[in-house]
């Protein structure tokens, strides 16, 4: 019997953002949050378990040591205990855009991760459990297992907090140029900066609920101009946060993207913009104003990444080895 499996999974962007946790190694965060996957962007990642003389992990051909390898170990070592065995893993994952830039790859790289281990151990797991182990991985990567537009559910333990579709890819047309200010690691990471806890993190509990419902309605109603202003509100309101915890993400570049983004909706072109833990602006429009917009960001001369909503974590025939 032969276990390996290859599984294909999508980054996400957050509408309505998760930053802060009420559980650290459990990953149950404080707030709900929304987000839509990225179609365009991939990761895809081969798991084989067999009689290895050691675990190996490639990452965009590259061996992985230290932490970034230590992740993934111990992310694996729970499908091993789950059925029992000792054989050793192989794992080749592969992403067609810049990691730890701002753009979820540990979000992708987590629920395509856990779509092919569960597959490779003949797992029959449903959605909502491969979304449970998924945020064990890395939080953010639970929404990247279902279809589409998702919200992940706080819960109060590991069984109760996952992420559920609210529309599919295909409901709700909108596209997301991702304006790439810089593509290199962030200083920061989201686990790392999340922990530092400061007082403006109650003033964000206090309005989140208030986004989430907007956002969450915007969607099934497909319009934009609610899930944008919201996006933007609660956008600004996770940044307020960091930057209070001395964490300045954005570069001066990024202030320029959202500022001629305000600058675009007043002639009456309508776009909105979002920013996770990293500079790149994430500015979202109707497929139907997609160029408008792509042409007059791109007098700003950055280089620009275009996604429509992409569907869930699956498994795929073609193996990476
Ligand atoms: C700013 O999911 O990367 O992108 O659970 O510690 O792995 P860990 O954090 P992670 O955090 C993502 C934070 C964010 C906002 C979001 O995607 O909701």
């Amino acid at each position: 019997m032969k276990f390996k499996s290859t599984a294909i999974s999508h980054p996400n962007i957050a509408f309505v953002k998760y930053w802060g946790k009420k559980d650290e190694d459990l990953r149950i965060p404080l707030n709900n949050s929304i987000s839509m996957n990225l179609g365009n962007l991939w990761t895809k990642t081969t798991v084989e378990f067999n009689d290895f003389d050691e675990d190996v992990v490639i990452i965009n051909k590259n061996v992985a040591e230290g932490t970034a390898k230590e992740r993934v170990i111990k992310f694996i070592d729970r499908f091993r205990n789950q059925v029992n065995t000792t054989l050793k893993a192989k794992v080749v994952s592969e992403n067609n855009f810049p990691m730890s830039s701002g753009i979820a790859s540990s979000a992708s790289g987590f629920a395509a991760l856990t779509v092919a281990s569960a597959s490779a151990l003949n797992l029959n797991l449903s959605e909502k459990e491969l979304s449970i182990l998924a945020r064990l991985g890395s939080g953010s990567a639970c929404r990247s297992i279902p279809d589409g537009f998702t919200e992940w559910l706080t819960g109060t333990c590991n069984d109760d907090s996952y992420s559920v579709s609210i529309a599919n890819s295909e409901y709700f047309e909108i596209y997301d140029l991702i304006v790439m200010v810089k593509k290199e690691k962030k200083d920061v990471s989201s686990t790392t900066g999340m922990q530092k806890f400061n007082p403006y993190f109650y003033a964000r509990l206090a309005e989140v609920n208030e986004n989430l419902n907007f956002v969450r309605k915007s969607i099934i109603d497909r319009n934009l101009k609610t899930l944008g202003t919201y996006a933007e509100k609660d956008c600004i309101s996770m940044h307020t946060v960091m930057m209070n915890s001395g964490l300045f993400y954005w570069e001066p570049e990024t202030l320029k993207i959202m500022k001629e983004v305000w600058n675009l909706r007043k002639n009456g072109i309508e776009c909105y913009f979002t920013i996770d833990a990293g500079p790149n602006v994430h500015v979202l429009c109707l497929h139907k104003d997609k160029e408008k917009v792509k042409e007059r960001i791109s007098e700003l001369n950055f280089e620009i990444l275009e996604s429509k909503p992409g569907g869930k974590a699956r498994v795929i025939k073609e193996d990476l080895f």
